[in-house]
């Protein structure tokens, strides 16, 4: 059986939710990744240091004794926000980013940002500061088609911000179509993308041909195979730009198959490395996993890489067709089939 050795991976980008849905996120993101960047978009939102703080510890308190896993915390970035806070994130050791959504572009993004040009002061301090921002790059124009979100939002944002704080880091976060990842492979090295899984493996038939297919419905919404196809090129070349950043979001069921509504996630927590793994071998490039999943996120970050490995086999086991979730269920991406890959040390 084949086996690979890659430094600890990390996750860049992941929902842990709260309360009771913290024992499963908690277990599963901290089976083997080293570190990952936990999103702020509870209800509330997590928008000052003490709230951070708080979420910090309800998260370590489920962690395993001996575990090394450590939560990275972000805050939530509002029109509120003052000067003050981004240099206490500065200052903090734990907390690494600020994570801007469009107010209504997501789940729990109600009191997001209005209008980007209302939050340039901020970001000017952030440039100064030099604290990561984390964009979910969609525009919210309910005139805009869902498919397009991502490309507007370049267009009418991330090309302004790019130009008016060539200093700022930037990491475009869960990037779906070709014109992300040009456009972020065309910045220079202040900019950089997370890729999911999903958006890896999947293109709109798996959500939308056949049976409309509740677990692969996200945001920003998987597109035409065309850019999945573009998104494997970009994150397996080995380009430092493109980094591991799972958006694992989970939904219980009950808010994932309701008569009112789909709740935007998927899960992929529960076989992260193990996805990612099948994408890399399916594309011939392995040997650029390590530097996706171990190498270019912590060097963005400007953290330590991991120091220890994993080790993968290519050897299949059976995701379950759900998962307890609080007092509900949650099903995960591929419930029920095989997944081709296992860590085994
Ligand atoms: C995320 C969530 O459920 O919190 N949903 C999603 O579809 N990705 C929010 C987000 O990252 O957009
Ligand atoms: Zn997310």
């Amino acid at each position: 059986m084949r086996s690979i050795s890659i430094t600890r991976p990390d996750d860049w980008h992941i929902h842990l939710r709260d309360r009771d849905y913290l024992v499963k996120t908690v277990k599963d993101v901290s089976r083997y990744f080293g570190r990952a960047i936990v999103m702020p978009n509870l209800t509330p939102p997590v928008t000052s240091i003490e709230e951070a703080k708080k979420y910090l510890e309800r998260i370590n308190r489920l962690l395993d004794s001996d575990s090394n896993f450590r939560p990275l915390m972000t805050l939530y970035l509002t029109e509120q926000m003052s000067d003050e806070v981004i240099r206490e994130v500065k200052r903090s050791d734990f907390i690494h980013a600020i994570k801007l959504y469009p107010a209504g572009a997501t789940t729990n993004s109600e009191s997001g940002v209005r209008s980007i040009e209302n939050v340039y002061p901020l970001l000017e301090v952030m440039e100064e500061e030099d604290v990561v921002l984390a964009i979910h790059g969609e525009v919210t124009d309910q005139n805009i088609d869902v498919f397009d979100r991502e490309k507007v939002f370049i267009d009418n944002h991330l090309i302004k911000i790019r130009r008016t704080f060539p200093n700022l880091r930037v990491v475009f976060e869960h990037i779906s179509t070709n014109d992300a990842a040009t456009f972020v492979a065309e910045s220079g090295n202040k900019i950089a993308a997370t890729i999911t899984a999903h958006h890896l493996l999947f293109n709109r038939n798996h959500l939308l041909a056949e049976n409309l297919r509740a677990a692969y419905y996200c945001l920003p919404i998987l597109k035409r195979d065309t850019h999945q196809q573009g998104l494997v090129k970009a994150a397996t070349s080995g380009d430092s730009h493109f980094f591991l950043g799972t958006d694992s979001a989970p939904h219980p069921r009950f808010a994932k198959e309701s008569a009112c509504g789909c709740a935007a996630g998927a899960y992929t927590s529960h076989a992260a490395i193990e996805l990612y793994a099948e994408v890399f071998d399916q594309a011939g490039q392995l040997k650029n996993l390590e530097a996706f999943a171990s190498h270019n996120g912590p060097d963005f970050y400007e953290l330590p890489r991991n120091s220890d490995q994993i080790i993968l086999t290519k050897k299949s086991w059976e995701i379950p067709s759900h998962y307890a979730f609080g007092n509900d269920s949650l099903v995960p991406i591929r419930a029920g089939e095989l997944v081709h890959w296992t860590v085994t040390g």
